[in-house]
């Protein structure tokens, strides 16, 4: 099998050597340890389709992987030393980016912060933005319709996907490669491929929507004293600032101290409560002003305790960077539960007290590291644990609540390995079923990433 996909890739496109294969085999947690066969490394859509033709044939799993930054351990192969790893990151070209048609088309394995740059350049934005948008590629983040602090306003990947090309499990390119803002011409097939974490099919290149480029932007950290408050903060700014809202995250006291312990960076404010970060951005002036007029009446109406907005884009990144070294923070304090979950936004007081008092009872001395898109119903509610606590234990003592609350087990990250057994009891049912008949039907042989989302075919 080496020998066949050396033939067809060179010797720098298949990697064997334990030292070279060993950062593929992990997921960014270091949770999940795989032993790939090999990793491939094509170098355009006909080596991928190429690739997945011999894997068909031989009936070889492929597991695609971009930046390896996901959170679901979706990208990493089991431990038989069977899979074979196909990383996309020597696909990175950007193939064109459209300032008036408001557009840019870059292949797979592109970074997402490089086709972010490549944006503003024109003066656009590609409002897709996330804290691993450094190594996070374009294929990754359309294969799991990545969310990140911008949902509020711009939507998750799914929204700003225009066109796709796919290569299917027998190698069969599927070239949706277009940028078109309405496109009713039969099934909208490019959405079975976004968000299916690599179970479906393999995503080469993708064309996604820009926006305007927001000239005037307030960032401004808020202290309030709980998550009701802060959704009292959430409409009041929607009803005062509208659609400028781009970013709400609310972020729980223990969130911000472990950024202060990890990496020494304070917020500019007490609180003893809960923080929310807030971004809102206009091109037409006043925005500020209207900024400041709705902090001044969050703080008389006792809705928030405390506020600073950003006075320069320096201030601004620095209140970014509390929220986004979190997950880094977390990593770094020792082992930690992740719960990526959504309720429905109004739920989200209720959902947060009650699934704090269920971990507390039942796992003391864990610490609840919950921050998140609380304007999107978004919340990680994340527990530093210690090593031998139960976490399928754990996990079920909060997305039982999550389920009570009428929520989802994953809001962004997917479910890739880590979640496997919960979707198959929290989402039994026809839901599960068509599911299966999709998968059965674009990968009939399950050589696509199996083991992911729906677990081993039986
Ligand atoms: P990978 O991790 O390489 O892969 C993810 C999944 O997609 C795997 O199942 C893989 O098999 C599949 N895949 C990858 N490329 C392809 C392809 N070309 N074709 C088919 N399948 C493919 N996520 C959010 O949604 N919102 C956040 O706010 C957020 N914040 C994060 C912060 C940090 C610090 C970190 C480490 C992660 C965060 N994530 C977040 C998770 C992660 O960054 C995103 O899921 C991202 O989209 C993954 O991109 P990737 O290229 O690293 O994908
Ligand atoms: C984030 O929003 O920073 C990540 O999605 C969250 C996480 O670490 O759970
Ligand atoms: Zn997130």
């Amino acid at each position: 099998m080496i020998d066949t996909f050396k033939t067809l890739l060179g010797d720098a496109g298949v990697l064997t050597e334990p030292d070279d294969v060993a950062p593929y085999a992990t997921d960014w947690k270091h949770t999940v340890r795989g032993a790939p066969a090999c990793v491939l490394r094509p170098r355009n859509t006909a080596d991928v389709a190429a690739v997945m033709r011999i894997a068909h044939e031989r009936r070889i799993v492929i597991v695609p992987q971009g930046g390896n930054t996901g959170l679901a351990a979706g990208a990493v192969p089991d431990a038989s030393g069977s899979q074979v790893v196909l990383s996309l990151s020597r696909m990175k070209a950007i193939q064109n980016v459209d300032p008036v048609g408001m557009t840019i088309e870059a292949e797979a394995g592109c970074i997402l912060k490089t086709a972010q740059d490549a944006a503003a350049d024109v003066g656009r934005l590609l409002p897709i933005s996330l804290a691993a948008e450094g190594s996070a590629q374009i294929g990754g983040v359309v294969s799991t319709n990545a969310g990140g602090i911008n949902v509020l306003r711009y939507g998750m990947a799914r929204q700003l996907v225009l066109g796709l090309e796919v290569v299917q499990a027998d190698g069969t390119v599927i070239n949706g490669l277009r940028s078109l803002r309405k496109d009713n011409a039969g099934y909208d097939w490019k959405q079975l491929f976004i968000g299916s974490e690599g179970t479906l099919g393999i995503v080469t290149a993708a064309v996604l929507r820009l926006m305007p480029r927001p000239k005037l932007v307030v960032t401004s950290l808020l202290a309030v004293a709980d998550p009701a408050a802060a959704l009292r903060l959430l409409k009041l700014m929607q009803d005062e600032l509208g659609e400028t809202i781009n970013a709400f995250e609310l972020i729980s006291g223990l969130s911000v101290k472990l950024v202060e312990e990890q990496f020494g960076q304070r917020a500019p404010l007490a609180g003893n409560g809960w923080f929310v970060l807030i971004e809102a951005s206009a091109n037409l002036g006043g925005l500020r002003e209207a900024f400041e007029n709705v902090l001044s009446r969050a703080l008389e109406q006792a809705i928030a305790t405390d506020g600073v907005i950003a006075e320069s884009q320096t201030q601004a990144a620095q209140l970014w960077a509390i929220r986004e070294r979190i997950t880094e923070a977390e990593l770094k304090a020792g082992r930690s539960v992740k719960h990526d979950v959504s309720v429905p936004i109004p739920a989200l007081p209720a959902f947060l007290a009650d699934a704090e008092a269920s971990v507390s009872s039942g796992f003391p001395g864990a610490r609840i590291n919950a921050f998140g898109h609380a304007g999107d119903g978004n919340m990680h509610f994340n527990v530093l644990v210690s090593v031998d606590t139960d976490s399928a234990a754990l996990n079920r003592s909060v997305y039982d609540l999550v389920a009570i609350h009428g929520g989802s087990i994953s809001a962004e990250h997917g479910i890739g390995s880590y979640r496997v057994a919960e979707l198959a009891h929290y989402r039994a049912g026809a839901e599960l079923s068509i599911a299966r008949l999709l998968k059965r039907s674009l990968d009939p042989k399950g050589i696509l990433n199996s083991g992911k989302i729906l677990g081993m075919e039986k």
